[in-house]
C-alpha cells in the first residue's frame, strides 16, 4: 500500500541577518510536526530554506562591501549550522538563488504573462523595504508601514502587474468553503475582511535594483521578491522538473508561518496557484510571535536572542521543549531566561529526569538490573495502564490538530501520575517481603513500560533525549519506534539488562552574575539595570528654559562613512529641516529610525563632525543609547517642557 504523504513547510527566512530564537521557534514546531507524522507512518516532506533576493539584501551587502551572493552565502551557512545544532530534520533546504528555482519562477511568470494575467503599467506608490511590501497611500498608518511601523519609500517605476483582482471572488469562495484553510480562526477572519475590501492588482517586478530573478521577456525587470519566494514551495516539490514527486507531495498539507505573513500565504500565494491552475495548500497556519520580557525583538532594542548560545548552554532538547511547551500555537509567547530555567528544572530535571533515575535505580536494586516480568495487575497498575492508553489516544488527537502544547501537557500528566504511582506502591517496602516479589516486579515492569511509552511520545519534541532514555532502558542503541509501538504496553524485552542511570537533564543552578552576563538575555537585562550616574547640581527653571527642546521627525538616516558610531539624520522641525550627526549607529539601523518622532535640543551651538555640520542633538539614554522616542501623534516642532 502506498504511504500517505505529508508536506510541511516553514517560511524561507531572509538571510539579511543571522536567525534569532523566533525563527528557531517556527522551525522547531515544524520539525516536531514532521517527526510526529513520520512516526505515524506518513511519507513526510519537510522543507525549509532561505529567501535570498530583494532590495533589503542588496542594500545589506552593499553596506558590507561584498556582493549579494557572497553576503547570503555566509549567512545561509549559519542557518544550516543552526538547524543541525537544533536537530532539525528537514528533507530539503531550498535557496532561492538556486538554478532549479530560477527556472520555475521564470516559467510561471512567463505562463501567467502569456495567459494575460500579468500586464505592464506604471507604478506609483509606497514600498517598505524591511517588509519588502507595496502599500497604497490609503493603507499607510501615519505615513508609515502598517505592518512594522517603519518609514516607507516612494516608488515610481514601470512595472508588471499581476491581475489579482480577477481572482477575488474565487478566493473568497475557497476560503469560505474551506474553514480549515486559514488557522487560527482569528487570522481567517482578518483575511476575509481584507479580501472583502477589494483585491488590487499586485506589482510583481522592480527595475531600480537587480538582485533578483530576471523577468524572462524583459531583462530590465527583476521579479518581485515575494512572488519569487512563495514559488519555493512548488520548486522544492518538483514542479515542472519532477512530475512524480510533485504529484506525490503537492498540495502541501501545511504552510507554517508567522502571523505577519499569513496574508502573503493565504491571498497572494493562492491566487498565483489559481492562475497556474494548481490545487491550493490545505492549510496556512499563522503562529504567534515570541517576545522578550514583553517586548518585540529588534536589533535597535538590543534584545535579540541568539539561539546558538542557548543551545550551547542548555542543549538543544531543553530549548526545543521550552519553545514547544511554554507557548500555545497561534498565541504570542514570552521568552525569558528565568522561565527557561524553571521549565528545565521542574519538568525535565525533576519530573522526567527523576522518574527515569528512580526507576532505573530500583530495577538495579530489586531486579538485578534486568527488566522484570509483569505479574497479576493490581488496582494502581490498572489505573496507570488506562491512563497511558488514554494519553496516547489524546496525544494523537492533539498532534493531528497541531496542538503541540496540549500533547506535551498530556505526556507530563502521565509522568506526574507515574511518579505518584511510585509513592503509592512503595517498591522499597514491597522489597522487604519475599511474598511480594511478584507484585514488586509488576510495579517495576510498569515503570519501565511507561518510560518506554514516554520516550516514544516525546521523540518528536526531544529527538536527542528519546534515544537516551531508550538506551538506558535497555531497549537498544537505535531508537526507531512508531506511534503504534506506544499503543502497545507489552513491548518490553523482559530479562534484558538496563543501563546505569545517567542524568539526562542536570538541574541548572542559577548562575553567578559574572557567568550569566555572557548570556544573551541576561546581557540585555544588565544593560538596563546599570547604576544611575551621580545627579548633576541643581539648576533653576530659568536655566532649564534656555534649552529649546522640540519634537522632531526623522525623515532620513544614513551611515557616516568610516565612522561606525555615527549616523546623519535629516529631521523635520515643523518649519524647517535640518541635518545632524548622532552617535547612535551601534544601537539603531538607519531604516529603524525613519519616521520616528524623537526629542531634540534645537538651540545647541552648531558643530562640525567628520566634516558635516550638525545643528542640534537628539536625546538618548546614556546606558544603552536608546533615543527618547515620543508618540508620532505629536507634530514636529512641538515644544517639550
Ligand atoms: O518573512 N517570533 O522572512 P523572515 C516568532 N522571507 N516567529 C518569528 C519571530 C518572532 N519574534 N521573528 C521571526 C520572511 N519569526 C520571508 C518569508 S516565505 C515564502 C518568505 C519567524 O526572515 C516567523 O515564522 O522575516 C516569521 O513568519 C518568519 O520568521 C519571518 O522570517
Ligand atoms: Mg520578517
Amino acid at each position: 500500500m502506498k504511504k500517505k504523504t505529508y508536506y510541511i513547510t516553514t517560511p524561507i527566512y531572509y538571510p539579511s541577518d543571522r536567525l534569532h530564537i523566533g525563527h528557531a521557534y517556527c522551525t522547531t514546531i515544524a520539525d516536531a510536526v514532521a517527526r510526529y507524522r513520520r512516526m505515524s507512518g506518513y511519507d513526510v516532506f519537510f522543507l525549509t530554506g532561505s529567501d535570498e533576493h530583494g532590495q533589503k539584501i542588496q542594500r545589506k551587502a552593499a553596506e558590507g562591501n561584498v556582493t549579494p551572493k557572497e553576503y547570503v552565502d555566509g549567512i545561509v551557512a549559519s542557518f544550516q549550522q543552526l538547524w543541525l545544532k537544533l536537530g532539525i530534520s528537514n528533507d530539503d533546504f531550498i535557496r532561492t538563488t538556486e538554478e532549479r528555482h530560477h527556472k520555475v519562477v521564470q516559467a510561471i511568470f512567463q505562463k501567467i504573462y502569456d495567459q494575460g494575467d500579468i500586464y505592464k503599467a506604471a507604478y506609483e506608490g509606497k514600498y517598505c523595504t524591511p517588509c519588502e511590501t507595496f502599500w497604497t497611500e490609503r493603507q499607510l498608518q501615519d505615513g508609515n508601514c502598517p505592518d512594522c511601523g517603519r518609514g516607507v519609500e516612494t516608488v515610481q517605476e514601470e512595472s508588471y502587474f499581476f491581475r489579482m483582482s480577477k481572482y477575488q471572488e474565487r478566493l473568497l469562495q475557497f476560503i469560505e468553503e474551506n474553514p480549515e484553510f486559514i488557522q487560527p480562526v482569528s487570522r481567517r477572519n482578518e483575511m476575509i475582511n481584507f479580501i472583502k475590501q477589494g483585491l488590487e492588482d499586485l506589482c510583481v517586478s522592480r527595475t531600480t535594483f537587480d538582485w533578483g530573478i530576471q523577468v524572462p521577456f524583459d531583462s530590465k525587470h527583476v521579479v518581485y521578491v515575494w512572488f519569487d519566494a512563495l514559488t519555493n514551495y512548488i520548486t522544492a516539490a518538483g514542479y515542472g522538473q519532477d512530475d512524480g514527486k510533485f504529484e506525490k507531495y503537492w498540495p502541501a498539507d501545511v504552510h507554517l508561518v508567522g502571523k505577519e505573513i499569513v496574508r502573503f500565504h493565504s491571498i497572494i500565494w493562492p491566487v498565483i496557484l489559481m492562475a497556474l491552475d494548481l490545487p491550493l495548500p490545505k492549510k496556512v497556519y499563522g503562529h504567534g510571535w515570541l517576545v522578550v520580557e514583553g517586548d518585540k525583538m529588534s536589533k535597535s532594542k538590543g534584545n535579540v536572542i541568539d539561539p546558538v548560545g542557548l543551545i550551547e548552554e542548555f542543549g538543544p532538547d531543553a530549548i526545543r521543549y521550552f519553545l514547544l511547551r511554554e507557548i500555545t500555537l497561534g498565541n504570542d509567547g514570552n521568552f525569558s531566561r528565568e522561565a527557561l530555567i524553571n521549565r528545565i528544572n521542574a519538568d525535565l530535571a525533576n519530573d522526567l529526569g527523576n522518574l527515569l533515575h528512580r526507576s532505573l535505580n530500583m530495577i538495579g536494586r530489586f531486579s538485578d538490573g534486568n527488566l522484570p516480568p509483569c505479574g497479576e495487575l493490581g488496582e494502581f497498575d490498572k489505573q496507570l495502564q488506562d491512563l497511558a492508553k488514554t494519553t496516547v489516544a489524546q496525544y494523537e488527537t492533539a498532534m493531528d490538530a497541531m496542538d503541540i502544547n496540549q500533547a506535551l501537557k498530556l505526556v507530563w500528566t502521565l509522568i506526574g501520575r507515574t511518579n505518584k504511582y511510585i509513592d503509592e506502591t512503595a517498591p522499597w517496602a514491597l522489597a522487604k517481603e519475599e511474598a511480594k516479589r511478584e507484585q514488586l516486579h509488576t510495579v517495576l515492569h510498569h515503570l519501565a513500560a511507561i518510560l518506554r511509552v514516554v520516550a516514544i511520545l516525546i521523540s518528536p519534541f526531544m529527538p536527542h533525549t528519546a534515544p537516551k532514555i531508550w538506551q538506558q532502558l535497555g531497549l537498544g542503541d537505535d531508537f526507531a519506534a512508531s506511534l503504534d509501538d506506544a499503543k502497545r504496553f507489552d513491548g518490553l524485552p523482559v530479562g534484558k539488562a538496563v543501563a546505569k542511570p545517567e542524568p539526562i537533564f542536570p538541574r541548572i543552578e542559577e548562575k553567578k552574575e559574572e557567568e550569566a552576563k555572557t548570556s544573551p538575555v541576561a546581557a540585555a537585562k544588565t544593560a538596563v539595570k546599570e547604576k544611575a550616574p551621580e545627579q548633576a547640581a541643581e539648576i533653576s527653571i530659568d536655566d532649564f528654559a534656555k534649552v529649546d527642546l522640540r519634537v522632531v521627525k526623522v525623515l532620513a538616516a544614513d551611515k557616516v562613512k568610516g565612522a561606525d558610531r555615527l549616523l546623519t539624520l535629516t529631521v523635520d522641525l515643523g518649519e524647517e529641516q535640518r541635518t545632524i550627526v548622532s552617535g547612535i549607529a551601534q544601537h539603531y539601523a538607519p531604516e529603524d529610525l525613519v519616521g520616528r518622532h524623537v526629542v531634540m535640543v534645537v538651540n545647541l551651538k552648531a558643530a562640525k563632525i567628520r566634516g558635516i555640520e550638525s545643528r542640534g542633538m537628539v536625546l538618548a539614554a546614556s546606558c544603552d543609547g536608546k533615543l527618547a522616542v515620543v508618540e508620532s501623534s505629536l507634530p514636529p516642532g512641538s515644544k517639550v517642557k
